[in-house]
């Protein structure tokens, strides 16, 4: 009797795992994309005890605090064809714990202001293109730390909580449930004020990196909602898009818009002068009487059928830009008609503005001549780039 007793408590545990094995086996037969991502039990929420998991694009709360760890063996064990293995190929370095995302800069290729609203914002209709000029954004979990650190190249930028990171990182932690901190190290290229969504990048790219350490329990349009909230800027969710979006309330509410038909190789390059513009100051200079009239879905059809081969060039933030800056009217007058390029406008509410096509004369000219005229933080010449699929970052070119 105890020998057999003996017996059957000896086989207890190969009956687990192959009961384990069952029902990994019949949990991923119900999906086309099952991964339990690694140190699963330890994203666990210690608040809900629940995490949820991505599965097939739904998300399931898995409150399996799996009885068995046989269970979590065998999914663990399974092939993965979860995003999570998709989204790595925009991160390098992932198998260190740690991931290096680009961050990309923005430009509006058109930018339409509504209305004033009683919050004191505005609506605005606006094209919103990422170019493949930007920043670099390197992020791993801090296992045993009780907040986020930042550190920056650059030494005037914050590194405390008034940083977009270090906001979006904390926004992961609310909308996810995961009480995870992270390290977080920047390198700046994108100016300040410079109307490039540098700090709405670097939110961004923040919020889709921790999604990624964390074994994407976020999917893409998960990603897009949760970042939908003003304490990371208006700009923010507009990264999380493919590239191309068509931004209207205050900019957050995102419509995704498939690849504009723009001629290959067109150079888009980019004018800084040595000052920035505050956006709050340009809204405050704006004249509400004194907008284009144009419809802005009008405008987006334009864009979308003839990419950037056309005429119809609008940025409303200009003119109060040009009153707060009236250097900015000239340098943009110069860019403008003497270089022959396809467009020239200033991108969001400034200082930057940008310039499409090649000058005529050539670059190094185009350089000098800029430079001797004008207080110039840096011309970069660059070209539009999106993200490869919704599940995979900005990749630098
Ligand atoms: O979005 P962000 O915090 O960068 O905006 C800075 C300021 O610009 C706001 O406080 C507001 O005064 C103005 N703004 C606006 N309408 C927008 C975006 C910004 O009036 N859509």
């Amino acid at each position: 009797m105890a020998r057999r007793q003996r017996c059957i408590a000896a086989s207890l545990p190969a009956l687990v795992s192959l009961l384990a094995l069952l029902v990994a086996v019949w949990a991923n037969a119900l999906t086309t994309s099952f991964a339990i991502p690694t140190g699963f039990l330890r994203h666990v929420s210690p608040t809900s005890g629940r995490m949820a998991t991505n599965v097939g694009g739904t998300m399931i709360s898995s409150s399996l605090t799996l009885a068995s760890g046989g269970v979590v063996l065998a999914l663990s064990l399974l092939p993965r064809r979860s995003s999570t293995s998709q989204t790595l190929r925009g991160a390098k370095g992932e198998a260190e714990g740690k991931i290096k995302l680009f961050s990309p800069a923005k430009v509006n290729l058109f930018l339409r202001i509504i209305r004033r609203r009683p919050d004191g914002y505005h609506d605005l209709a606006s094209l919103f293109h990422t170019v493949a000029f930007g920043d670099s954004l390197e992020i791993k979990v801090l296992p045993d730390a009780e907040k986020d650190a930042l550190e920056c190249n650059l030494p005037g930028v914050p590194v405390d909580e008034s940083n977009l990171v270090i906001r979006a990182l904390k926004l992961f932690r609310e909308k996810s449930g995961i009480e995870r901190f992270f390290g977080v190290k920047l390198e700046k290229q994108i100016p300040a004020q410079a109307g490039m969504g540098g700090g709405s990048s670097n939110a961004a790219t923040a919020f889709f990196g921790a999604n990624l350490l964390c074994g994407s329990p976020a999917s893409p349009e998960d990603l897009i909602r949760w970042g939908d909230d003003p304490v990371i800027g208006s700009d923010a969710t507009f990264f999380l898009s493919e590239g191309t979006a068509y931004c209207t309330g205050r900019g957050e509410i995102v419509t995704p818009i498939e690849g504009l038909p723009i001629k290959e190789g067109l150079s888009v390059y980019l004018v800084k002068p040595n000052y920035g513009l505050s956006t709050g100051k340009v809204f405050k200079a704006m004249d509400l009487s004194a907008l284009s009239t144009v419809d802005p879905e009008e405008l987006l059809q334009t864009f979308k059928d003839k990419g950037t081969s056309h005429s119809s060039w609008v940025n409303d933030l200009e003119k109060p830009a040009f009153t707060v800056s009236p250097d900015l009217s000239e340098l943009k007058d110069f860019l403008a008609t003497e270089w022959g390029f396809e467009a020239v406008l200033m991108s969001g509410s400034g200082s930057t503005i940008f310039c499409l096509g090649d000058p005529s004369g050539g670059s190094q000219d185009f350089e000098a001549a800029t430079k001797e005229k004008f207080d110039i933080e840096g011309i970069w010449k660059t070209s539009f780039m999106r993200r490869p699929s919704p599940t995979e970052w900005y990749q630098e070119v």
